[in-house]
């Protein structure tokens, strides 16, 4: 169940489609194409991840969704131009098929959205049932065994927890009086924490990393991954900074410009939800490049982040980024990165291998944060008193020793023993 059928929404579920037809192949996604090594070096085991875990099967996948325009999905796609027409037209009727619920939506919270599809109630908490009336009708009507939430909506302002955020009860409450400090995204995940399922949050704001819906969480058994898929500049930051720092390579600064014209970059225009996502793209650095425990070489780092809403470009976002860097006795070198990148493609098979995880995850017994998971993330989400793991590298070592745990198979340390043991 996808909160928001836009770009990404519709490029995942299009996606999915085609590949089950077999008209195009899953690239990009680690739960299809992605292998991994079992037992020593020695022994010649790398299965595909599919076969060595109890994934969901593409054909047993059912889309449904909301979003505050009752476009279908065929529609959405096409408006969102990131598929090219003769792709979409091989799956129209399946597409034309979903049709999206009526959101729970508030233009408080993202300023330059506005659409008919929203629902009413006399309080948020009203709102909530309502979402949860839709979880129960989809999965009935559809005859499904099992439910995830992934949060594909746009960026919301940026929030501060409070003192609403703090308990169940607290929550529940001020969903009773409509706070100012429940945005319309906590109001799904408050739905689909209390009807059990998963839920992933794939954007910057404050949503569900919160004490009361970590304690929702815990509760009933959901586990809970986000914030904010990692796709363009910042994948590349997460695999350029940490190769820089592994060497000892000073950086002075790191500029960060892009350009994007969908949707998203209409609403990212606004300073309330480019500061969300500012925040979110800013903070890798700080934690891959350990600047405390490496003064000389990162404590002055100028980091810059801007997004330029530039219409002629669609979804097909461009980004540079220009790497000031110190070697050998302070001598300086420059880095320029020019991407170009299709943001919906980046981020498609993300909410793929996301839901199928957080799927298995609620199979395997678990809830709460998933932080193996971080690989797919921006901002991940950790326990209070830890910090993220920006690097991506040890992100799909996690990633994939926690696939190994689940399994039962040996986790994989790199100490090279194969030959002595
Ligand atoms: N590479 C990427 O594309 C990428 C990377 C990281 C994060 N994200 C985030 O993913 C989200 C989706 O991106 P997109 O490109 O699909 O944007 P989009 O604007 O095409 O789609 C978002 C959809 O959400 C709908 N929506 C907004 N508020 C809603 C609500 N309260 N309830 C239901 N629907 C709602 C909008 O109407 C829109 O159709 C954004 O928040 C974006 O910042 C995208």
């Amino acid at each position: 169940m996808l909160v928001g059928l836009g770009a990404v929404s519709t490029t995942f579920i299009a996606g999915v489609m085609a590949v089950r037809k077999g008209i195009a192949r899953p690239i990009g996604s680690l739960t299809q194409m992605g292998t991994i090594r079992l037992g020593k070096r020695t022994d010649g085991r790398t299965p595909l991840i599919k076969d060595l875990m109890p994934l969901a099967s593409l054909d047993d996948i059912v889309f449904g969704g909301w979003d505050i325009f009752d476009d279908n999905c065929y529609k959405a796609a096409t408006t969102a131009g990131v598929l090219e027409p003769s792709l979409l037209a091989q799956i129209k009727p399946e597409l034309e098929a979903i049709k999206p619920m009526s959101a729970v939506f508030d233009r408080h919270y993202v300023k330059r959205l506005d659409g008919p599809n929203v629902k009413k109630g006399a309080n948020k908490m009203e709102l909530a049932e309502q979402v949860r009336a839709d979880i129960r009708r989809f999965k009935q009507e559809n005859a499904l065994d099992r439910l995830v939430m992934i949060w594909c909506g746009s960026t919301e302002i940026f929030m501060v927890e409070t003192e609403a955020h703090q308990s169940i009860e607290a929550f529940e409450k001020a969903l009773h009086r409509s706070d100012v400090s429940i945005p319309s995204s906590m109001v799904y995940a408050y739905a689909a924490l209390k009807e059990g399922i998963p839920y992933a949050n794939g954007a910057p704001n404050l949503t569900v990393d919160i004490p009361a819906l970590m304690e929702l969480a815990q509760q009933n058994g959901s586990p809970v991954t986000g914030k904010d898929f990692k796709t363009g500049q910042t994948l590349i930051k997460t695999v350029i900074a940490p190769g820089l720092k592994a060497r000892l390579i000073g950086i002075k600064g790191w500029y960060s410009t892009n350009i994007l014209g969908n949707r998203d970059g209409e609403v990212l225009d606004d300073p309330e939800s480019f500061k969300t996502k500012e925040e979110s793209k800013k903070s890798v650095l700080d934690y891959i490049l350990q600047p405390d425990l490496y003064p000389e070489l990162y404590k002055d780092l100028c980091h810059v982040v801007r997004i330029n809403y530039y219409p002629p470009r669609g979804d097909n976002k461009e980004g540079w980024d220009n790497i000031d860097l110190v070697g050998w006795l302070g001598y300086p070198m420059q880095l320029k990165i020019n991407f170009l990148c299709r943001d919906s493609i980046l981020a498609a098979p993300i909410v793929l291998d996301v839901v199928l995880f957080l799927d298995m995850a609620a199979r395997a017994g678990l809830s709460g944060i998933q932080e193996w998971l971080s690989f797919y993330f921006k901002s991940p989400m950790h326990a209070r008193g830890l910090y993220p793991e920006h690097d991506l590298f040890i992100q799909m070592m996690k990633l994939k020793n926690t696939l190994r745990f689940l399994r039962g198979e040996e986790l994989i340390t790199h100490l090279g023993h194969e030959y002595y043991d």
